[in-house]
C-alpha cells in the first residue's frame, strides 16, 4: 500500500482531506447518515408498534439504561434551561480516565453514526478507495457512497465456516486505500477478529500512512480485545465506539471518536461544541461508571446467548454462528427450503422481527441476524421457530 499525503501542519493530514471532508460535510444536507437501525427500520413492517411483540432486528441490550444513568438523567433535568459549560468536558474526561488516555484523544458525538460518517468521507475518495469486508457493516459503505469513493469489498475468509476477517486479502486489496474499515466484532457475524492479526493490520498501515478505522460499537462485551490502548502511539489509528448497544442508550444517543489529539483537533473544526446533549451525556459518564450494571449485562450476555445459542441448535437446520456479541448471526440450511425473507413473514405472525441478511452483498438468501434480549423474549422466539419448523416439514 502507498499514500501520498500532504502534511498539513498536524501530522498525517492532507490539504485534500480536509476539503474532501468540507464537500462531504455539506453533502450531508442531502445525503442522510445511515445506520444499521435505518437499515432494519427499512425492512419493518409498517405496522410495526415498537412497543408491542419482540423486536429482535436491532442489537438492543434488553435491560435498557443503567439506575445510575437514570438517576443522572433526573438530577440534571432542573438544570435543562442553562447552558452546561460546566458538564461539557465530563463525558471525554470520564472515559479518557477509564481508559488512561489523554482526554484530548476523544470526541463525544451523538452515537457512533456520525463519526464514522465523517471518518469515511474524510479520508477516502475517487483515487482512496474504502477496503472493508464482506459481510460486514454496511453504513461505511453508505458514506462512501457520497462521496463516489470506490469500494472494495473483501470476502470473510469462510463466510460459511469461521468466518473471521481475510486480513492478508484486505492488507493486498488497493495499492491507494484511504481507509481501511473493520469492525470488531463483525457485524453482522459477531465474530472476532484475533488481536493479533488487528496489530498486524495496524503496523501496516501506520508504516504506509493508511487510515485505520476500528468500529468497536460492541467491543464492551469483550472489552479485553479492543484496541484502545494503542491509540496512544498510533498516528492513523480511529476507533469509533458506542454506547448504544452495550450501555443501551440508543434512544438517549452517545458515542466518541477516539484517535491522537491532533485528529481530534481536526475533526473539531466547524463543529459545534454541545453535540452531545446532558441528558444523553450524564447517562453516558454515569453509565460507564456503574460496575454493578456492567457486570449484570455481561451475565445476561453469557447466559442468555449460549441458551439462544444451544436452542437454536436444537432445531434442524438453523446453525448459529459462534457470537462474541449480543446478537446472533444463523444460517437456514438450503434443505429446509425456507429463506431468511419468508422466516422473516412468518415470525411477523407471530409478533416478532428478526433482521433478514439478504441486504449483506454476497450473502444470499438463507441468513438472519437475531439480538439476544432477555430470557422470556429468547424463549417466546425459540417457541415460534419451533412452530415455523414444523409447519414447514408439514409443506403447510
Ligand atoms: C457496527 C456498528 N457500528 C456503528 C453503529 C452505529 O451505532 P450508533 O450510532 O447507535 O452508535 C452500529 C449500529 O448498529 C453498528 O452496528
Amino acid at each position: 500500500m502507498t499514500s501520498s499525503v500532504d502534511p498539513i501542519g498536524c501530522s498525517g493530514f492532507s490539504r485534500r482531506a480536509f476539503f474532501r471532508f468540507a464537500a462531504g460535510a455539506s453533502a450531508l444536507a442531502s445525503l442522510p447518515i445511515l445506520t444499521e437501525a435505518h437499515l432494519a427500520l427499512a425492512q419493518r413492517p409498517q405496522f410495526a408498534d415498537p412497543n408491542k411483540g419482540i423486536h429482535i432486528d436491532a442489537n438492543e441490550n434488553p435491560l435498557g439504561p443503567s439506575e445510575a444513568a437514570r438517576q443522572a438523567i433526573a438530577n440534571i433535568i432542573p438544570r435543562g434551561g442553562r447552558y452546561l459549560f460546566d458538564i461539557q468536558e465530563d463525558l471525554a474526561a470520564t472515559f479518557a480516565g477509564i481508559e488512561g488516555l489523554n482526554p484530548e484523544s476523544v470526541m463525544p458525538f451523538p452515537g457512533s453514526s456520525q463519526p464514522l460518517h465523517f471518518a469515511v468521507l474524510a479520508f477516502t475518495g475517487k483515487n482512496k478507495p474504502l477496503v472493508i469486508a464482506d459481510p460486514g457493516y454496511e453504513a461505511p459503505i453508505w458514506a462512501a457512497k457520497v462521496s463516489g469513493t470506490p469500494v472494495i469489498k473483501v470476502p470473510l475468509a469462510d463466510p460459511k465456516g469461521a468466518a473471521t476477517h481475510d486480513i492478508r486479502a484486505m492488507l493486498a486489496a488497493s495499492s491507494t486505500p484511504g481507509v481501511l474499515y473493520i469492525c470488531n466484532p463483525n457485524n453482522p457475524t459477531g465474530i472476532l477478529t484475533e488481536k493479533e492479526d488487528l496489530l498486524r493490520i495496524l503496523a501496516q498501515t501506520e508504516r504506509e500512512k493508511v487510515w485505520f478505522i476500528l468500529d468497536e460499537a460492541f467491543i464492551d462485551f469483550i472489552p479485553e480485545e479492543s484496541l484502545i490502548d494503542e491509540v496512544r502511539a498510533a498516528s492513523r489509528l480511529v476507533i469509533l465506539r458506542s454506547l448504544t448497544k452495550f450501555f443501551a442508550l440508543p434512544g438517549l444517543r452517545a458515542g466518541y471518536l477516539v484517535s491522537n489529539p491532533e485528529v481530534i483537533q481536526y475533526f473539531s473544526r466547524d463543529k459545534e461544541p454541545w453535540r452531545v446533549n446532558a441528558l444523553a451525556q450524564m447517562a453516558a459518564v454515569e453509565s460507564l461508571q456503574d460496575k454493578i450494571y456492567v457486570a449484570r449485562t455481561k451475565e445476561w450476555i453469557r447466559l442468555e446467548r449460549k441458551s439462544l445459542t444451544q436452542g437454536l441448535r436444537g432445531i434442524p437446520g438453523f446453525i448459529p454462528y459462534p457470537s462474541t456479541a449480543n446478537y446472533l448471526f444463523v444460517q437456514l440450511h438450503p434443505t429446509l427450503n425456507l429463506t431468511a425473507a419468508e422466516l422473516r413473514e412468518r415470525l411477523i405472525l407471530h409478533g416478532i422481527l428478526i433482521r433478514d441478511c439478504n441486504s449483506f452483498h454476497h450473502l444470499g438468501p438463507y441468513f438472519f441476524r437475531i439480538a439476544v434480549r432477555s430470557k422470556r423474549e429468547n424463549q417466546a422466539l425459540l417457541k415460534a421457530l419451533r412452530q415455523v419448523h414444523r409447519e414447514i416439514i408439514k409443506g403447510k
